[in-house]
């Protein structure tokens, strides 16, 4: 089956599906994304994500290019057309076509859309899952705005890269001794005490969404998440830790930087918040 993308208004074969030289997202990174995962065909927590997708463009000034439901018609149908079931729809807004010139654009030019989609093997990140993963450490060098979720993602592919030629599946930004979050991914531990760390969404980090929801499933399960952020010292020495995407759910990590943390497998806290995940998530509608 061949895939299909949704550029600026067109359902085009994704092999030819272009945008403009002059579109602001290729020449500067001014646009931003959203990635949402899609789980029985239907969209994983839409309403937050679009909550997200808002507020990062309200951030930049560009302007919504269409309206919430036309948006999720859009969302819906790229799906279907690439009978996704199992998968990620991927959404990315810019500032538009115009000639290069780094002030804003005339305010009449059109945002720039392009909606993809596609299936994931559920498989292989199940057992992904099941194994655990390995995390390296680098600088966090990022900009301060990394609470917008825009497509300037340099540091971030440097990062993931260095992660990859090390063997681990995600690097961790650290700040000040202080872990930030992944490449792609938010940051947690479980303390020897048995205490949930993750980092506060104030600065600093992107407010994921699947950490959003984890709250909630913590609180169904009677457990509770500290908002603080934890030294990498603190990382070393947790019972657990485990990073959360959309991508990923849950992640258990069983190294950090080559030290293996807590018994060296993925840990029951990281594991019941996996399986809960879904009791809590919302499901769109197909
Ligand atoms: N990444 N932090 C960063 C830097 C991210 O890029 C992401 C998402 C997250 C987790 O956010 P959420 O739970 O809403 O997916 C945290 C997406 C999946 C990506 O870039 O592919």
């Amino acid at each position: 089956m061949s895939r299909v993308a949704y550029v600026n208004g067109l359902y085009v074969p994704h092999a030819e599906a272009a945008v403009h030289v002059e579109d602001r997202g290729y020449q500067f990174a001014d646009g931003v994304y959203e990635v949402c995962e899609v789980r029985g065909g239907r969209m994983v927590d839409e309403r937050r994500h679009m909550e997200r997708l808002q507020r990062s463009l309200r951030e930049l000034r560009i302007v919504m290019p269409m309206s919430l439901a036309a948006l999720g018609v859009v969302l819906r149908e790229t799906i279907r057309r690439n009978r996704v079931r199992e998968g990620m729809v991927y959404l990315q807004v810019t500032r538009g076509v115009a000639r290069r010139d780094h002030y804003f654009p005339a305010p009449d030019t059109p945002p720039s859309i392009v909606v993809t989609a596609r299936s994931t093997d559920a498989a292989k990140a199940a057992a992904a899952a099941a194994n655990g993963a390995a995390i390296i450490t680098v600088p966090d060098n990022r900009w301060e705005r990394v609470d917008i979720k825009t497509v300037g993602l340099l540091p971030n592919v440097l990062a993931k890269q260095a992660a990859k030629e090390a063997g681990a599946r995600e690097a961790w930004f650290v700040r000040d001794g202080v872990v930030t979050e992944g490449g792609s991914t938010n940051a947690w531990i479980v303390t020897a005490a048995g205490a949930i760390i993750t980092r506060p969404a104030d600065s600093g980090i992107l407010r994921g969404i699947t950490r959003t929801v984890l709250f909630e499933v913590a609180n169904r399960l009677g457990l509770t998440v500290e908002e603080r952020g934890f030294t990498l010292e603190e990382a070393f020495a947790a019972r657990e830790a485990f990073i959360s995407s959309a991508s990923n759910v849950v992640v258990p990590i069983v190294t950090i930087d080559g030290k293996t943390i807590g018994d060296g497998k993925p840990g029951p806290v990281a594991r019941s918040l996996r399986d809960s995940f879904y009791n809590v998530a919302e499901f769109a509608r197909k």
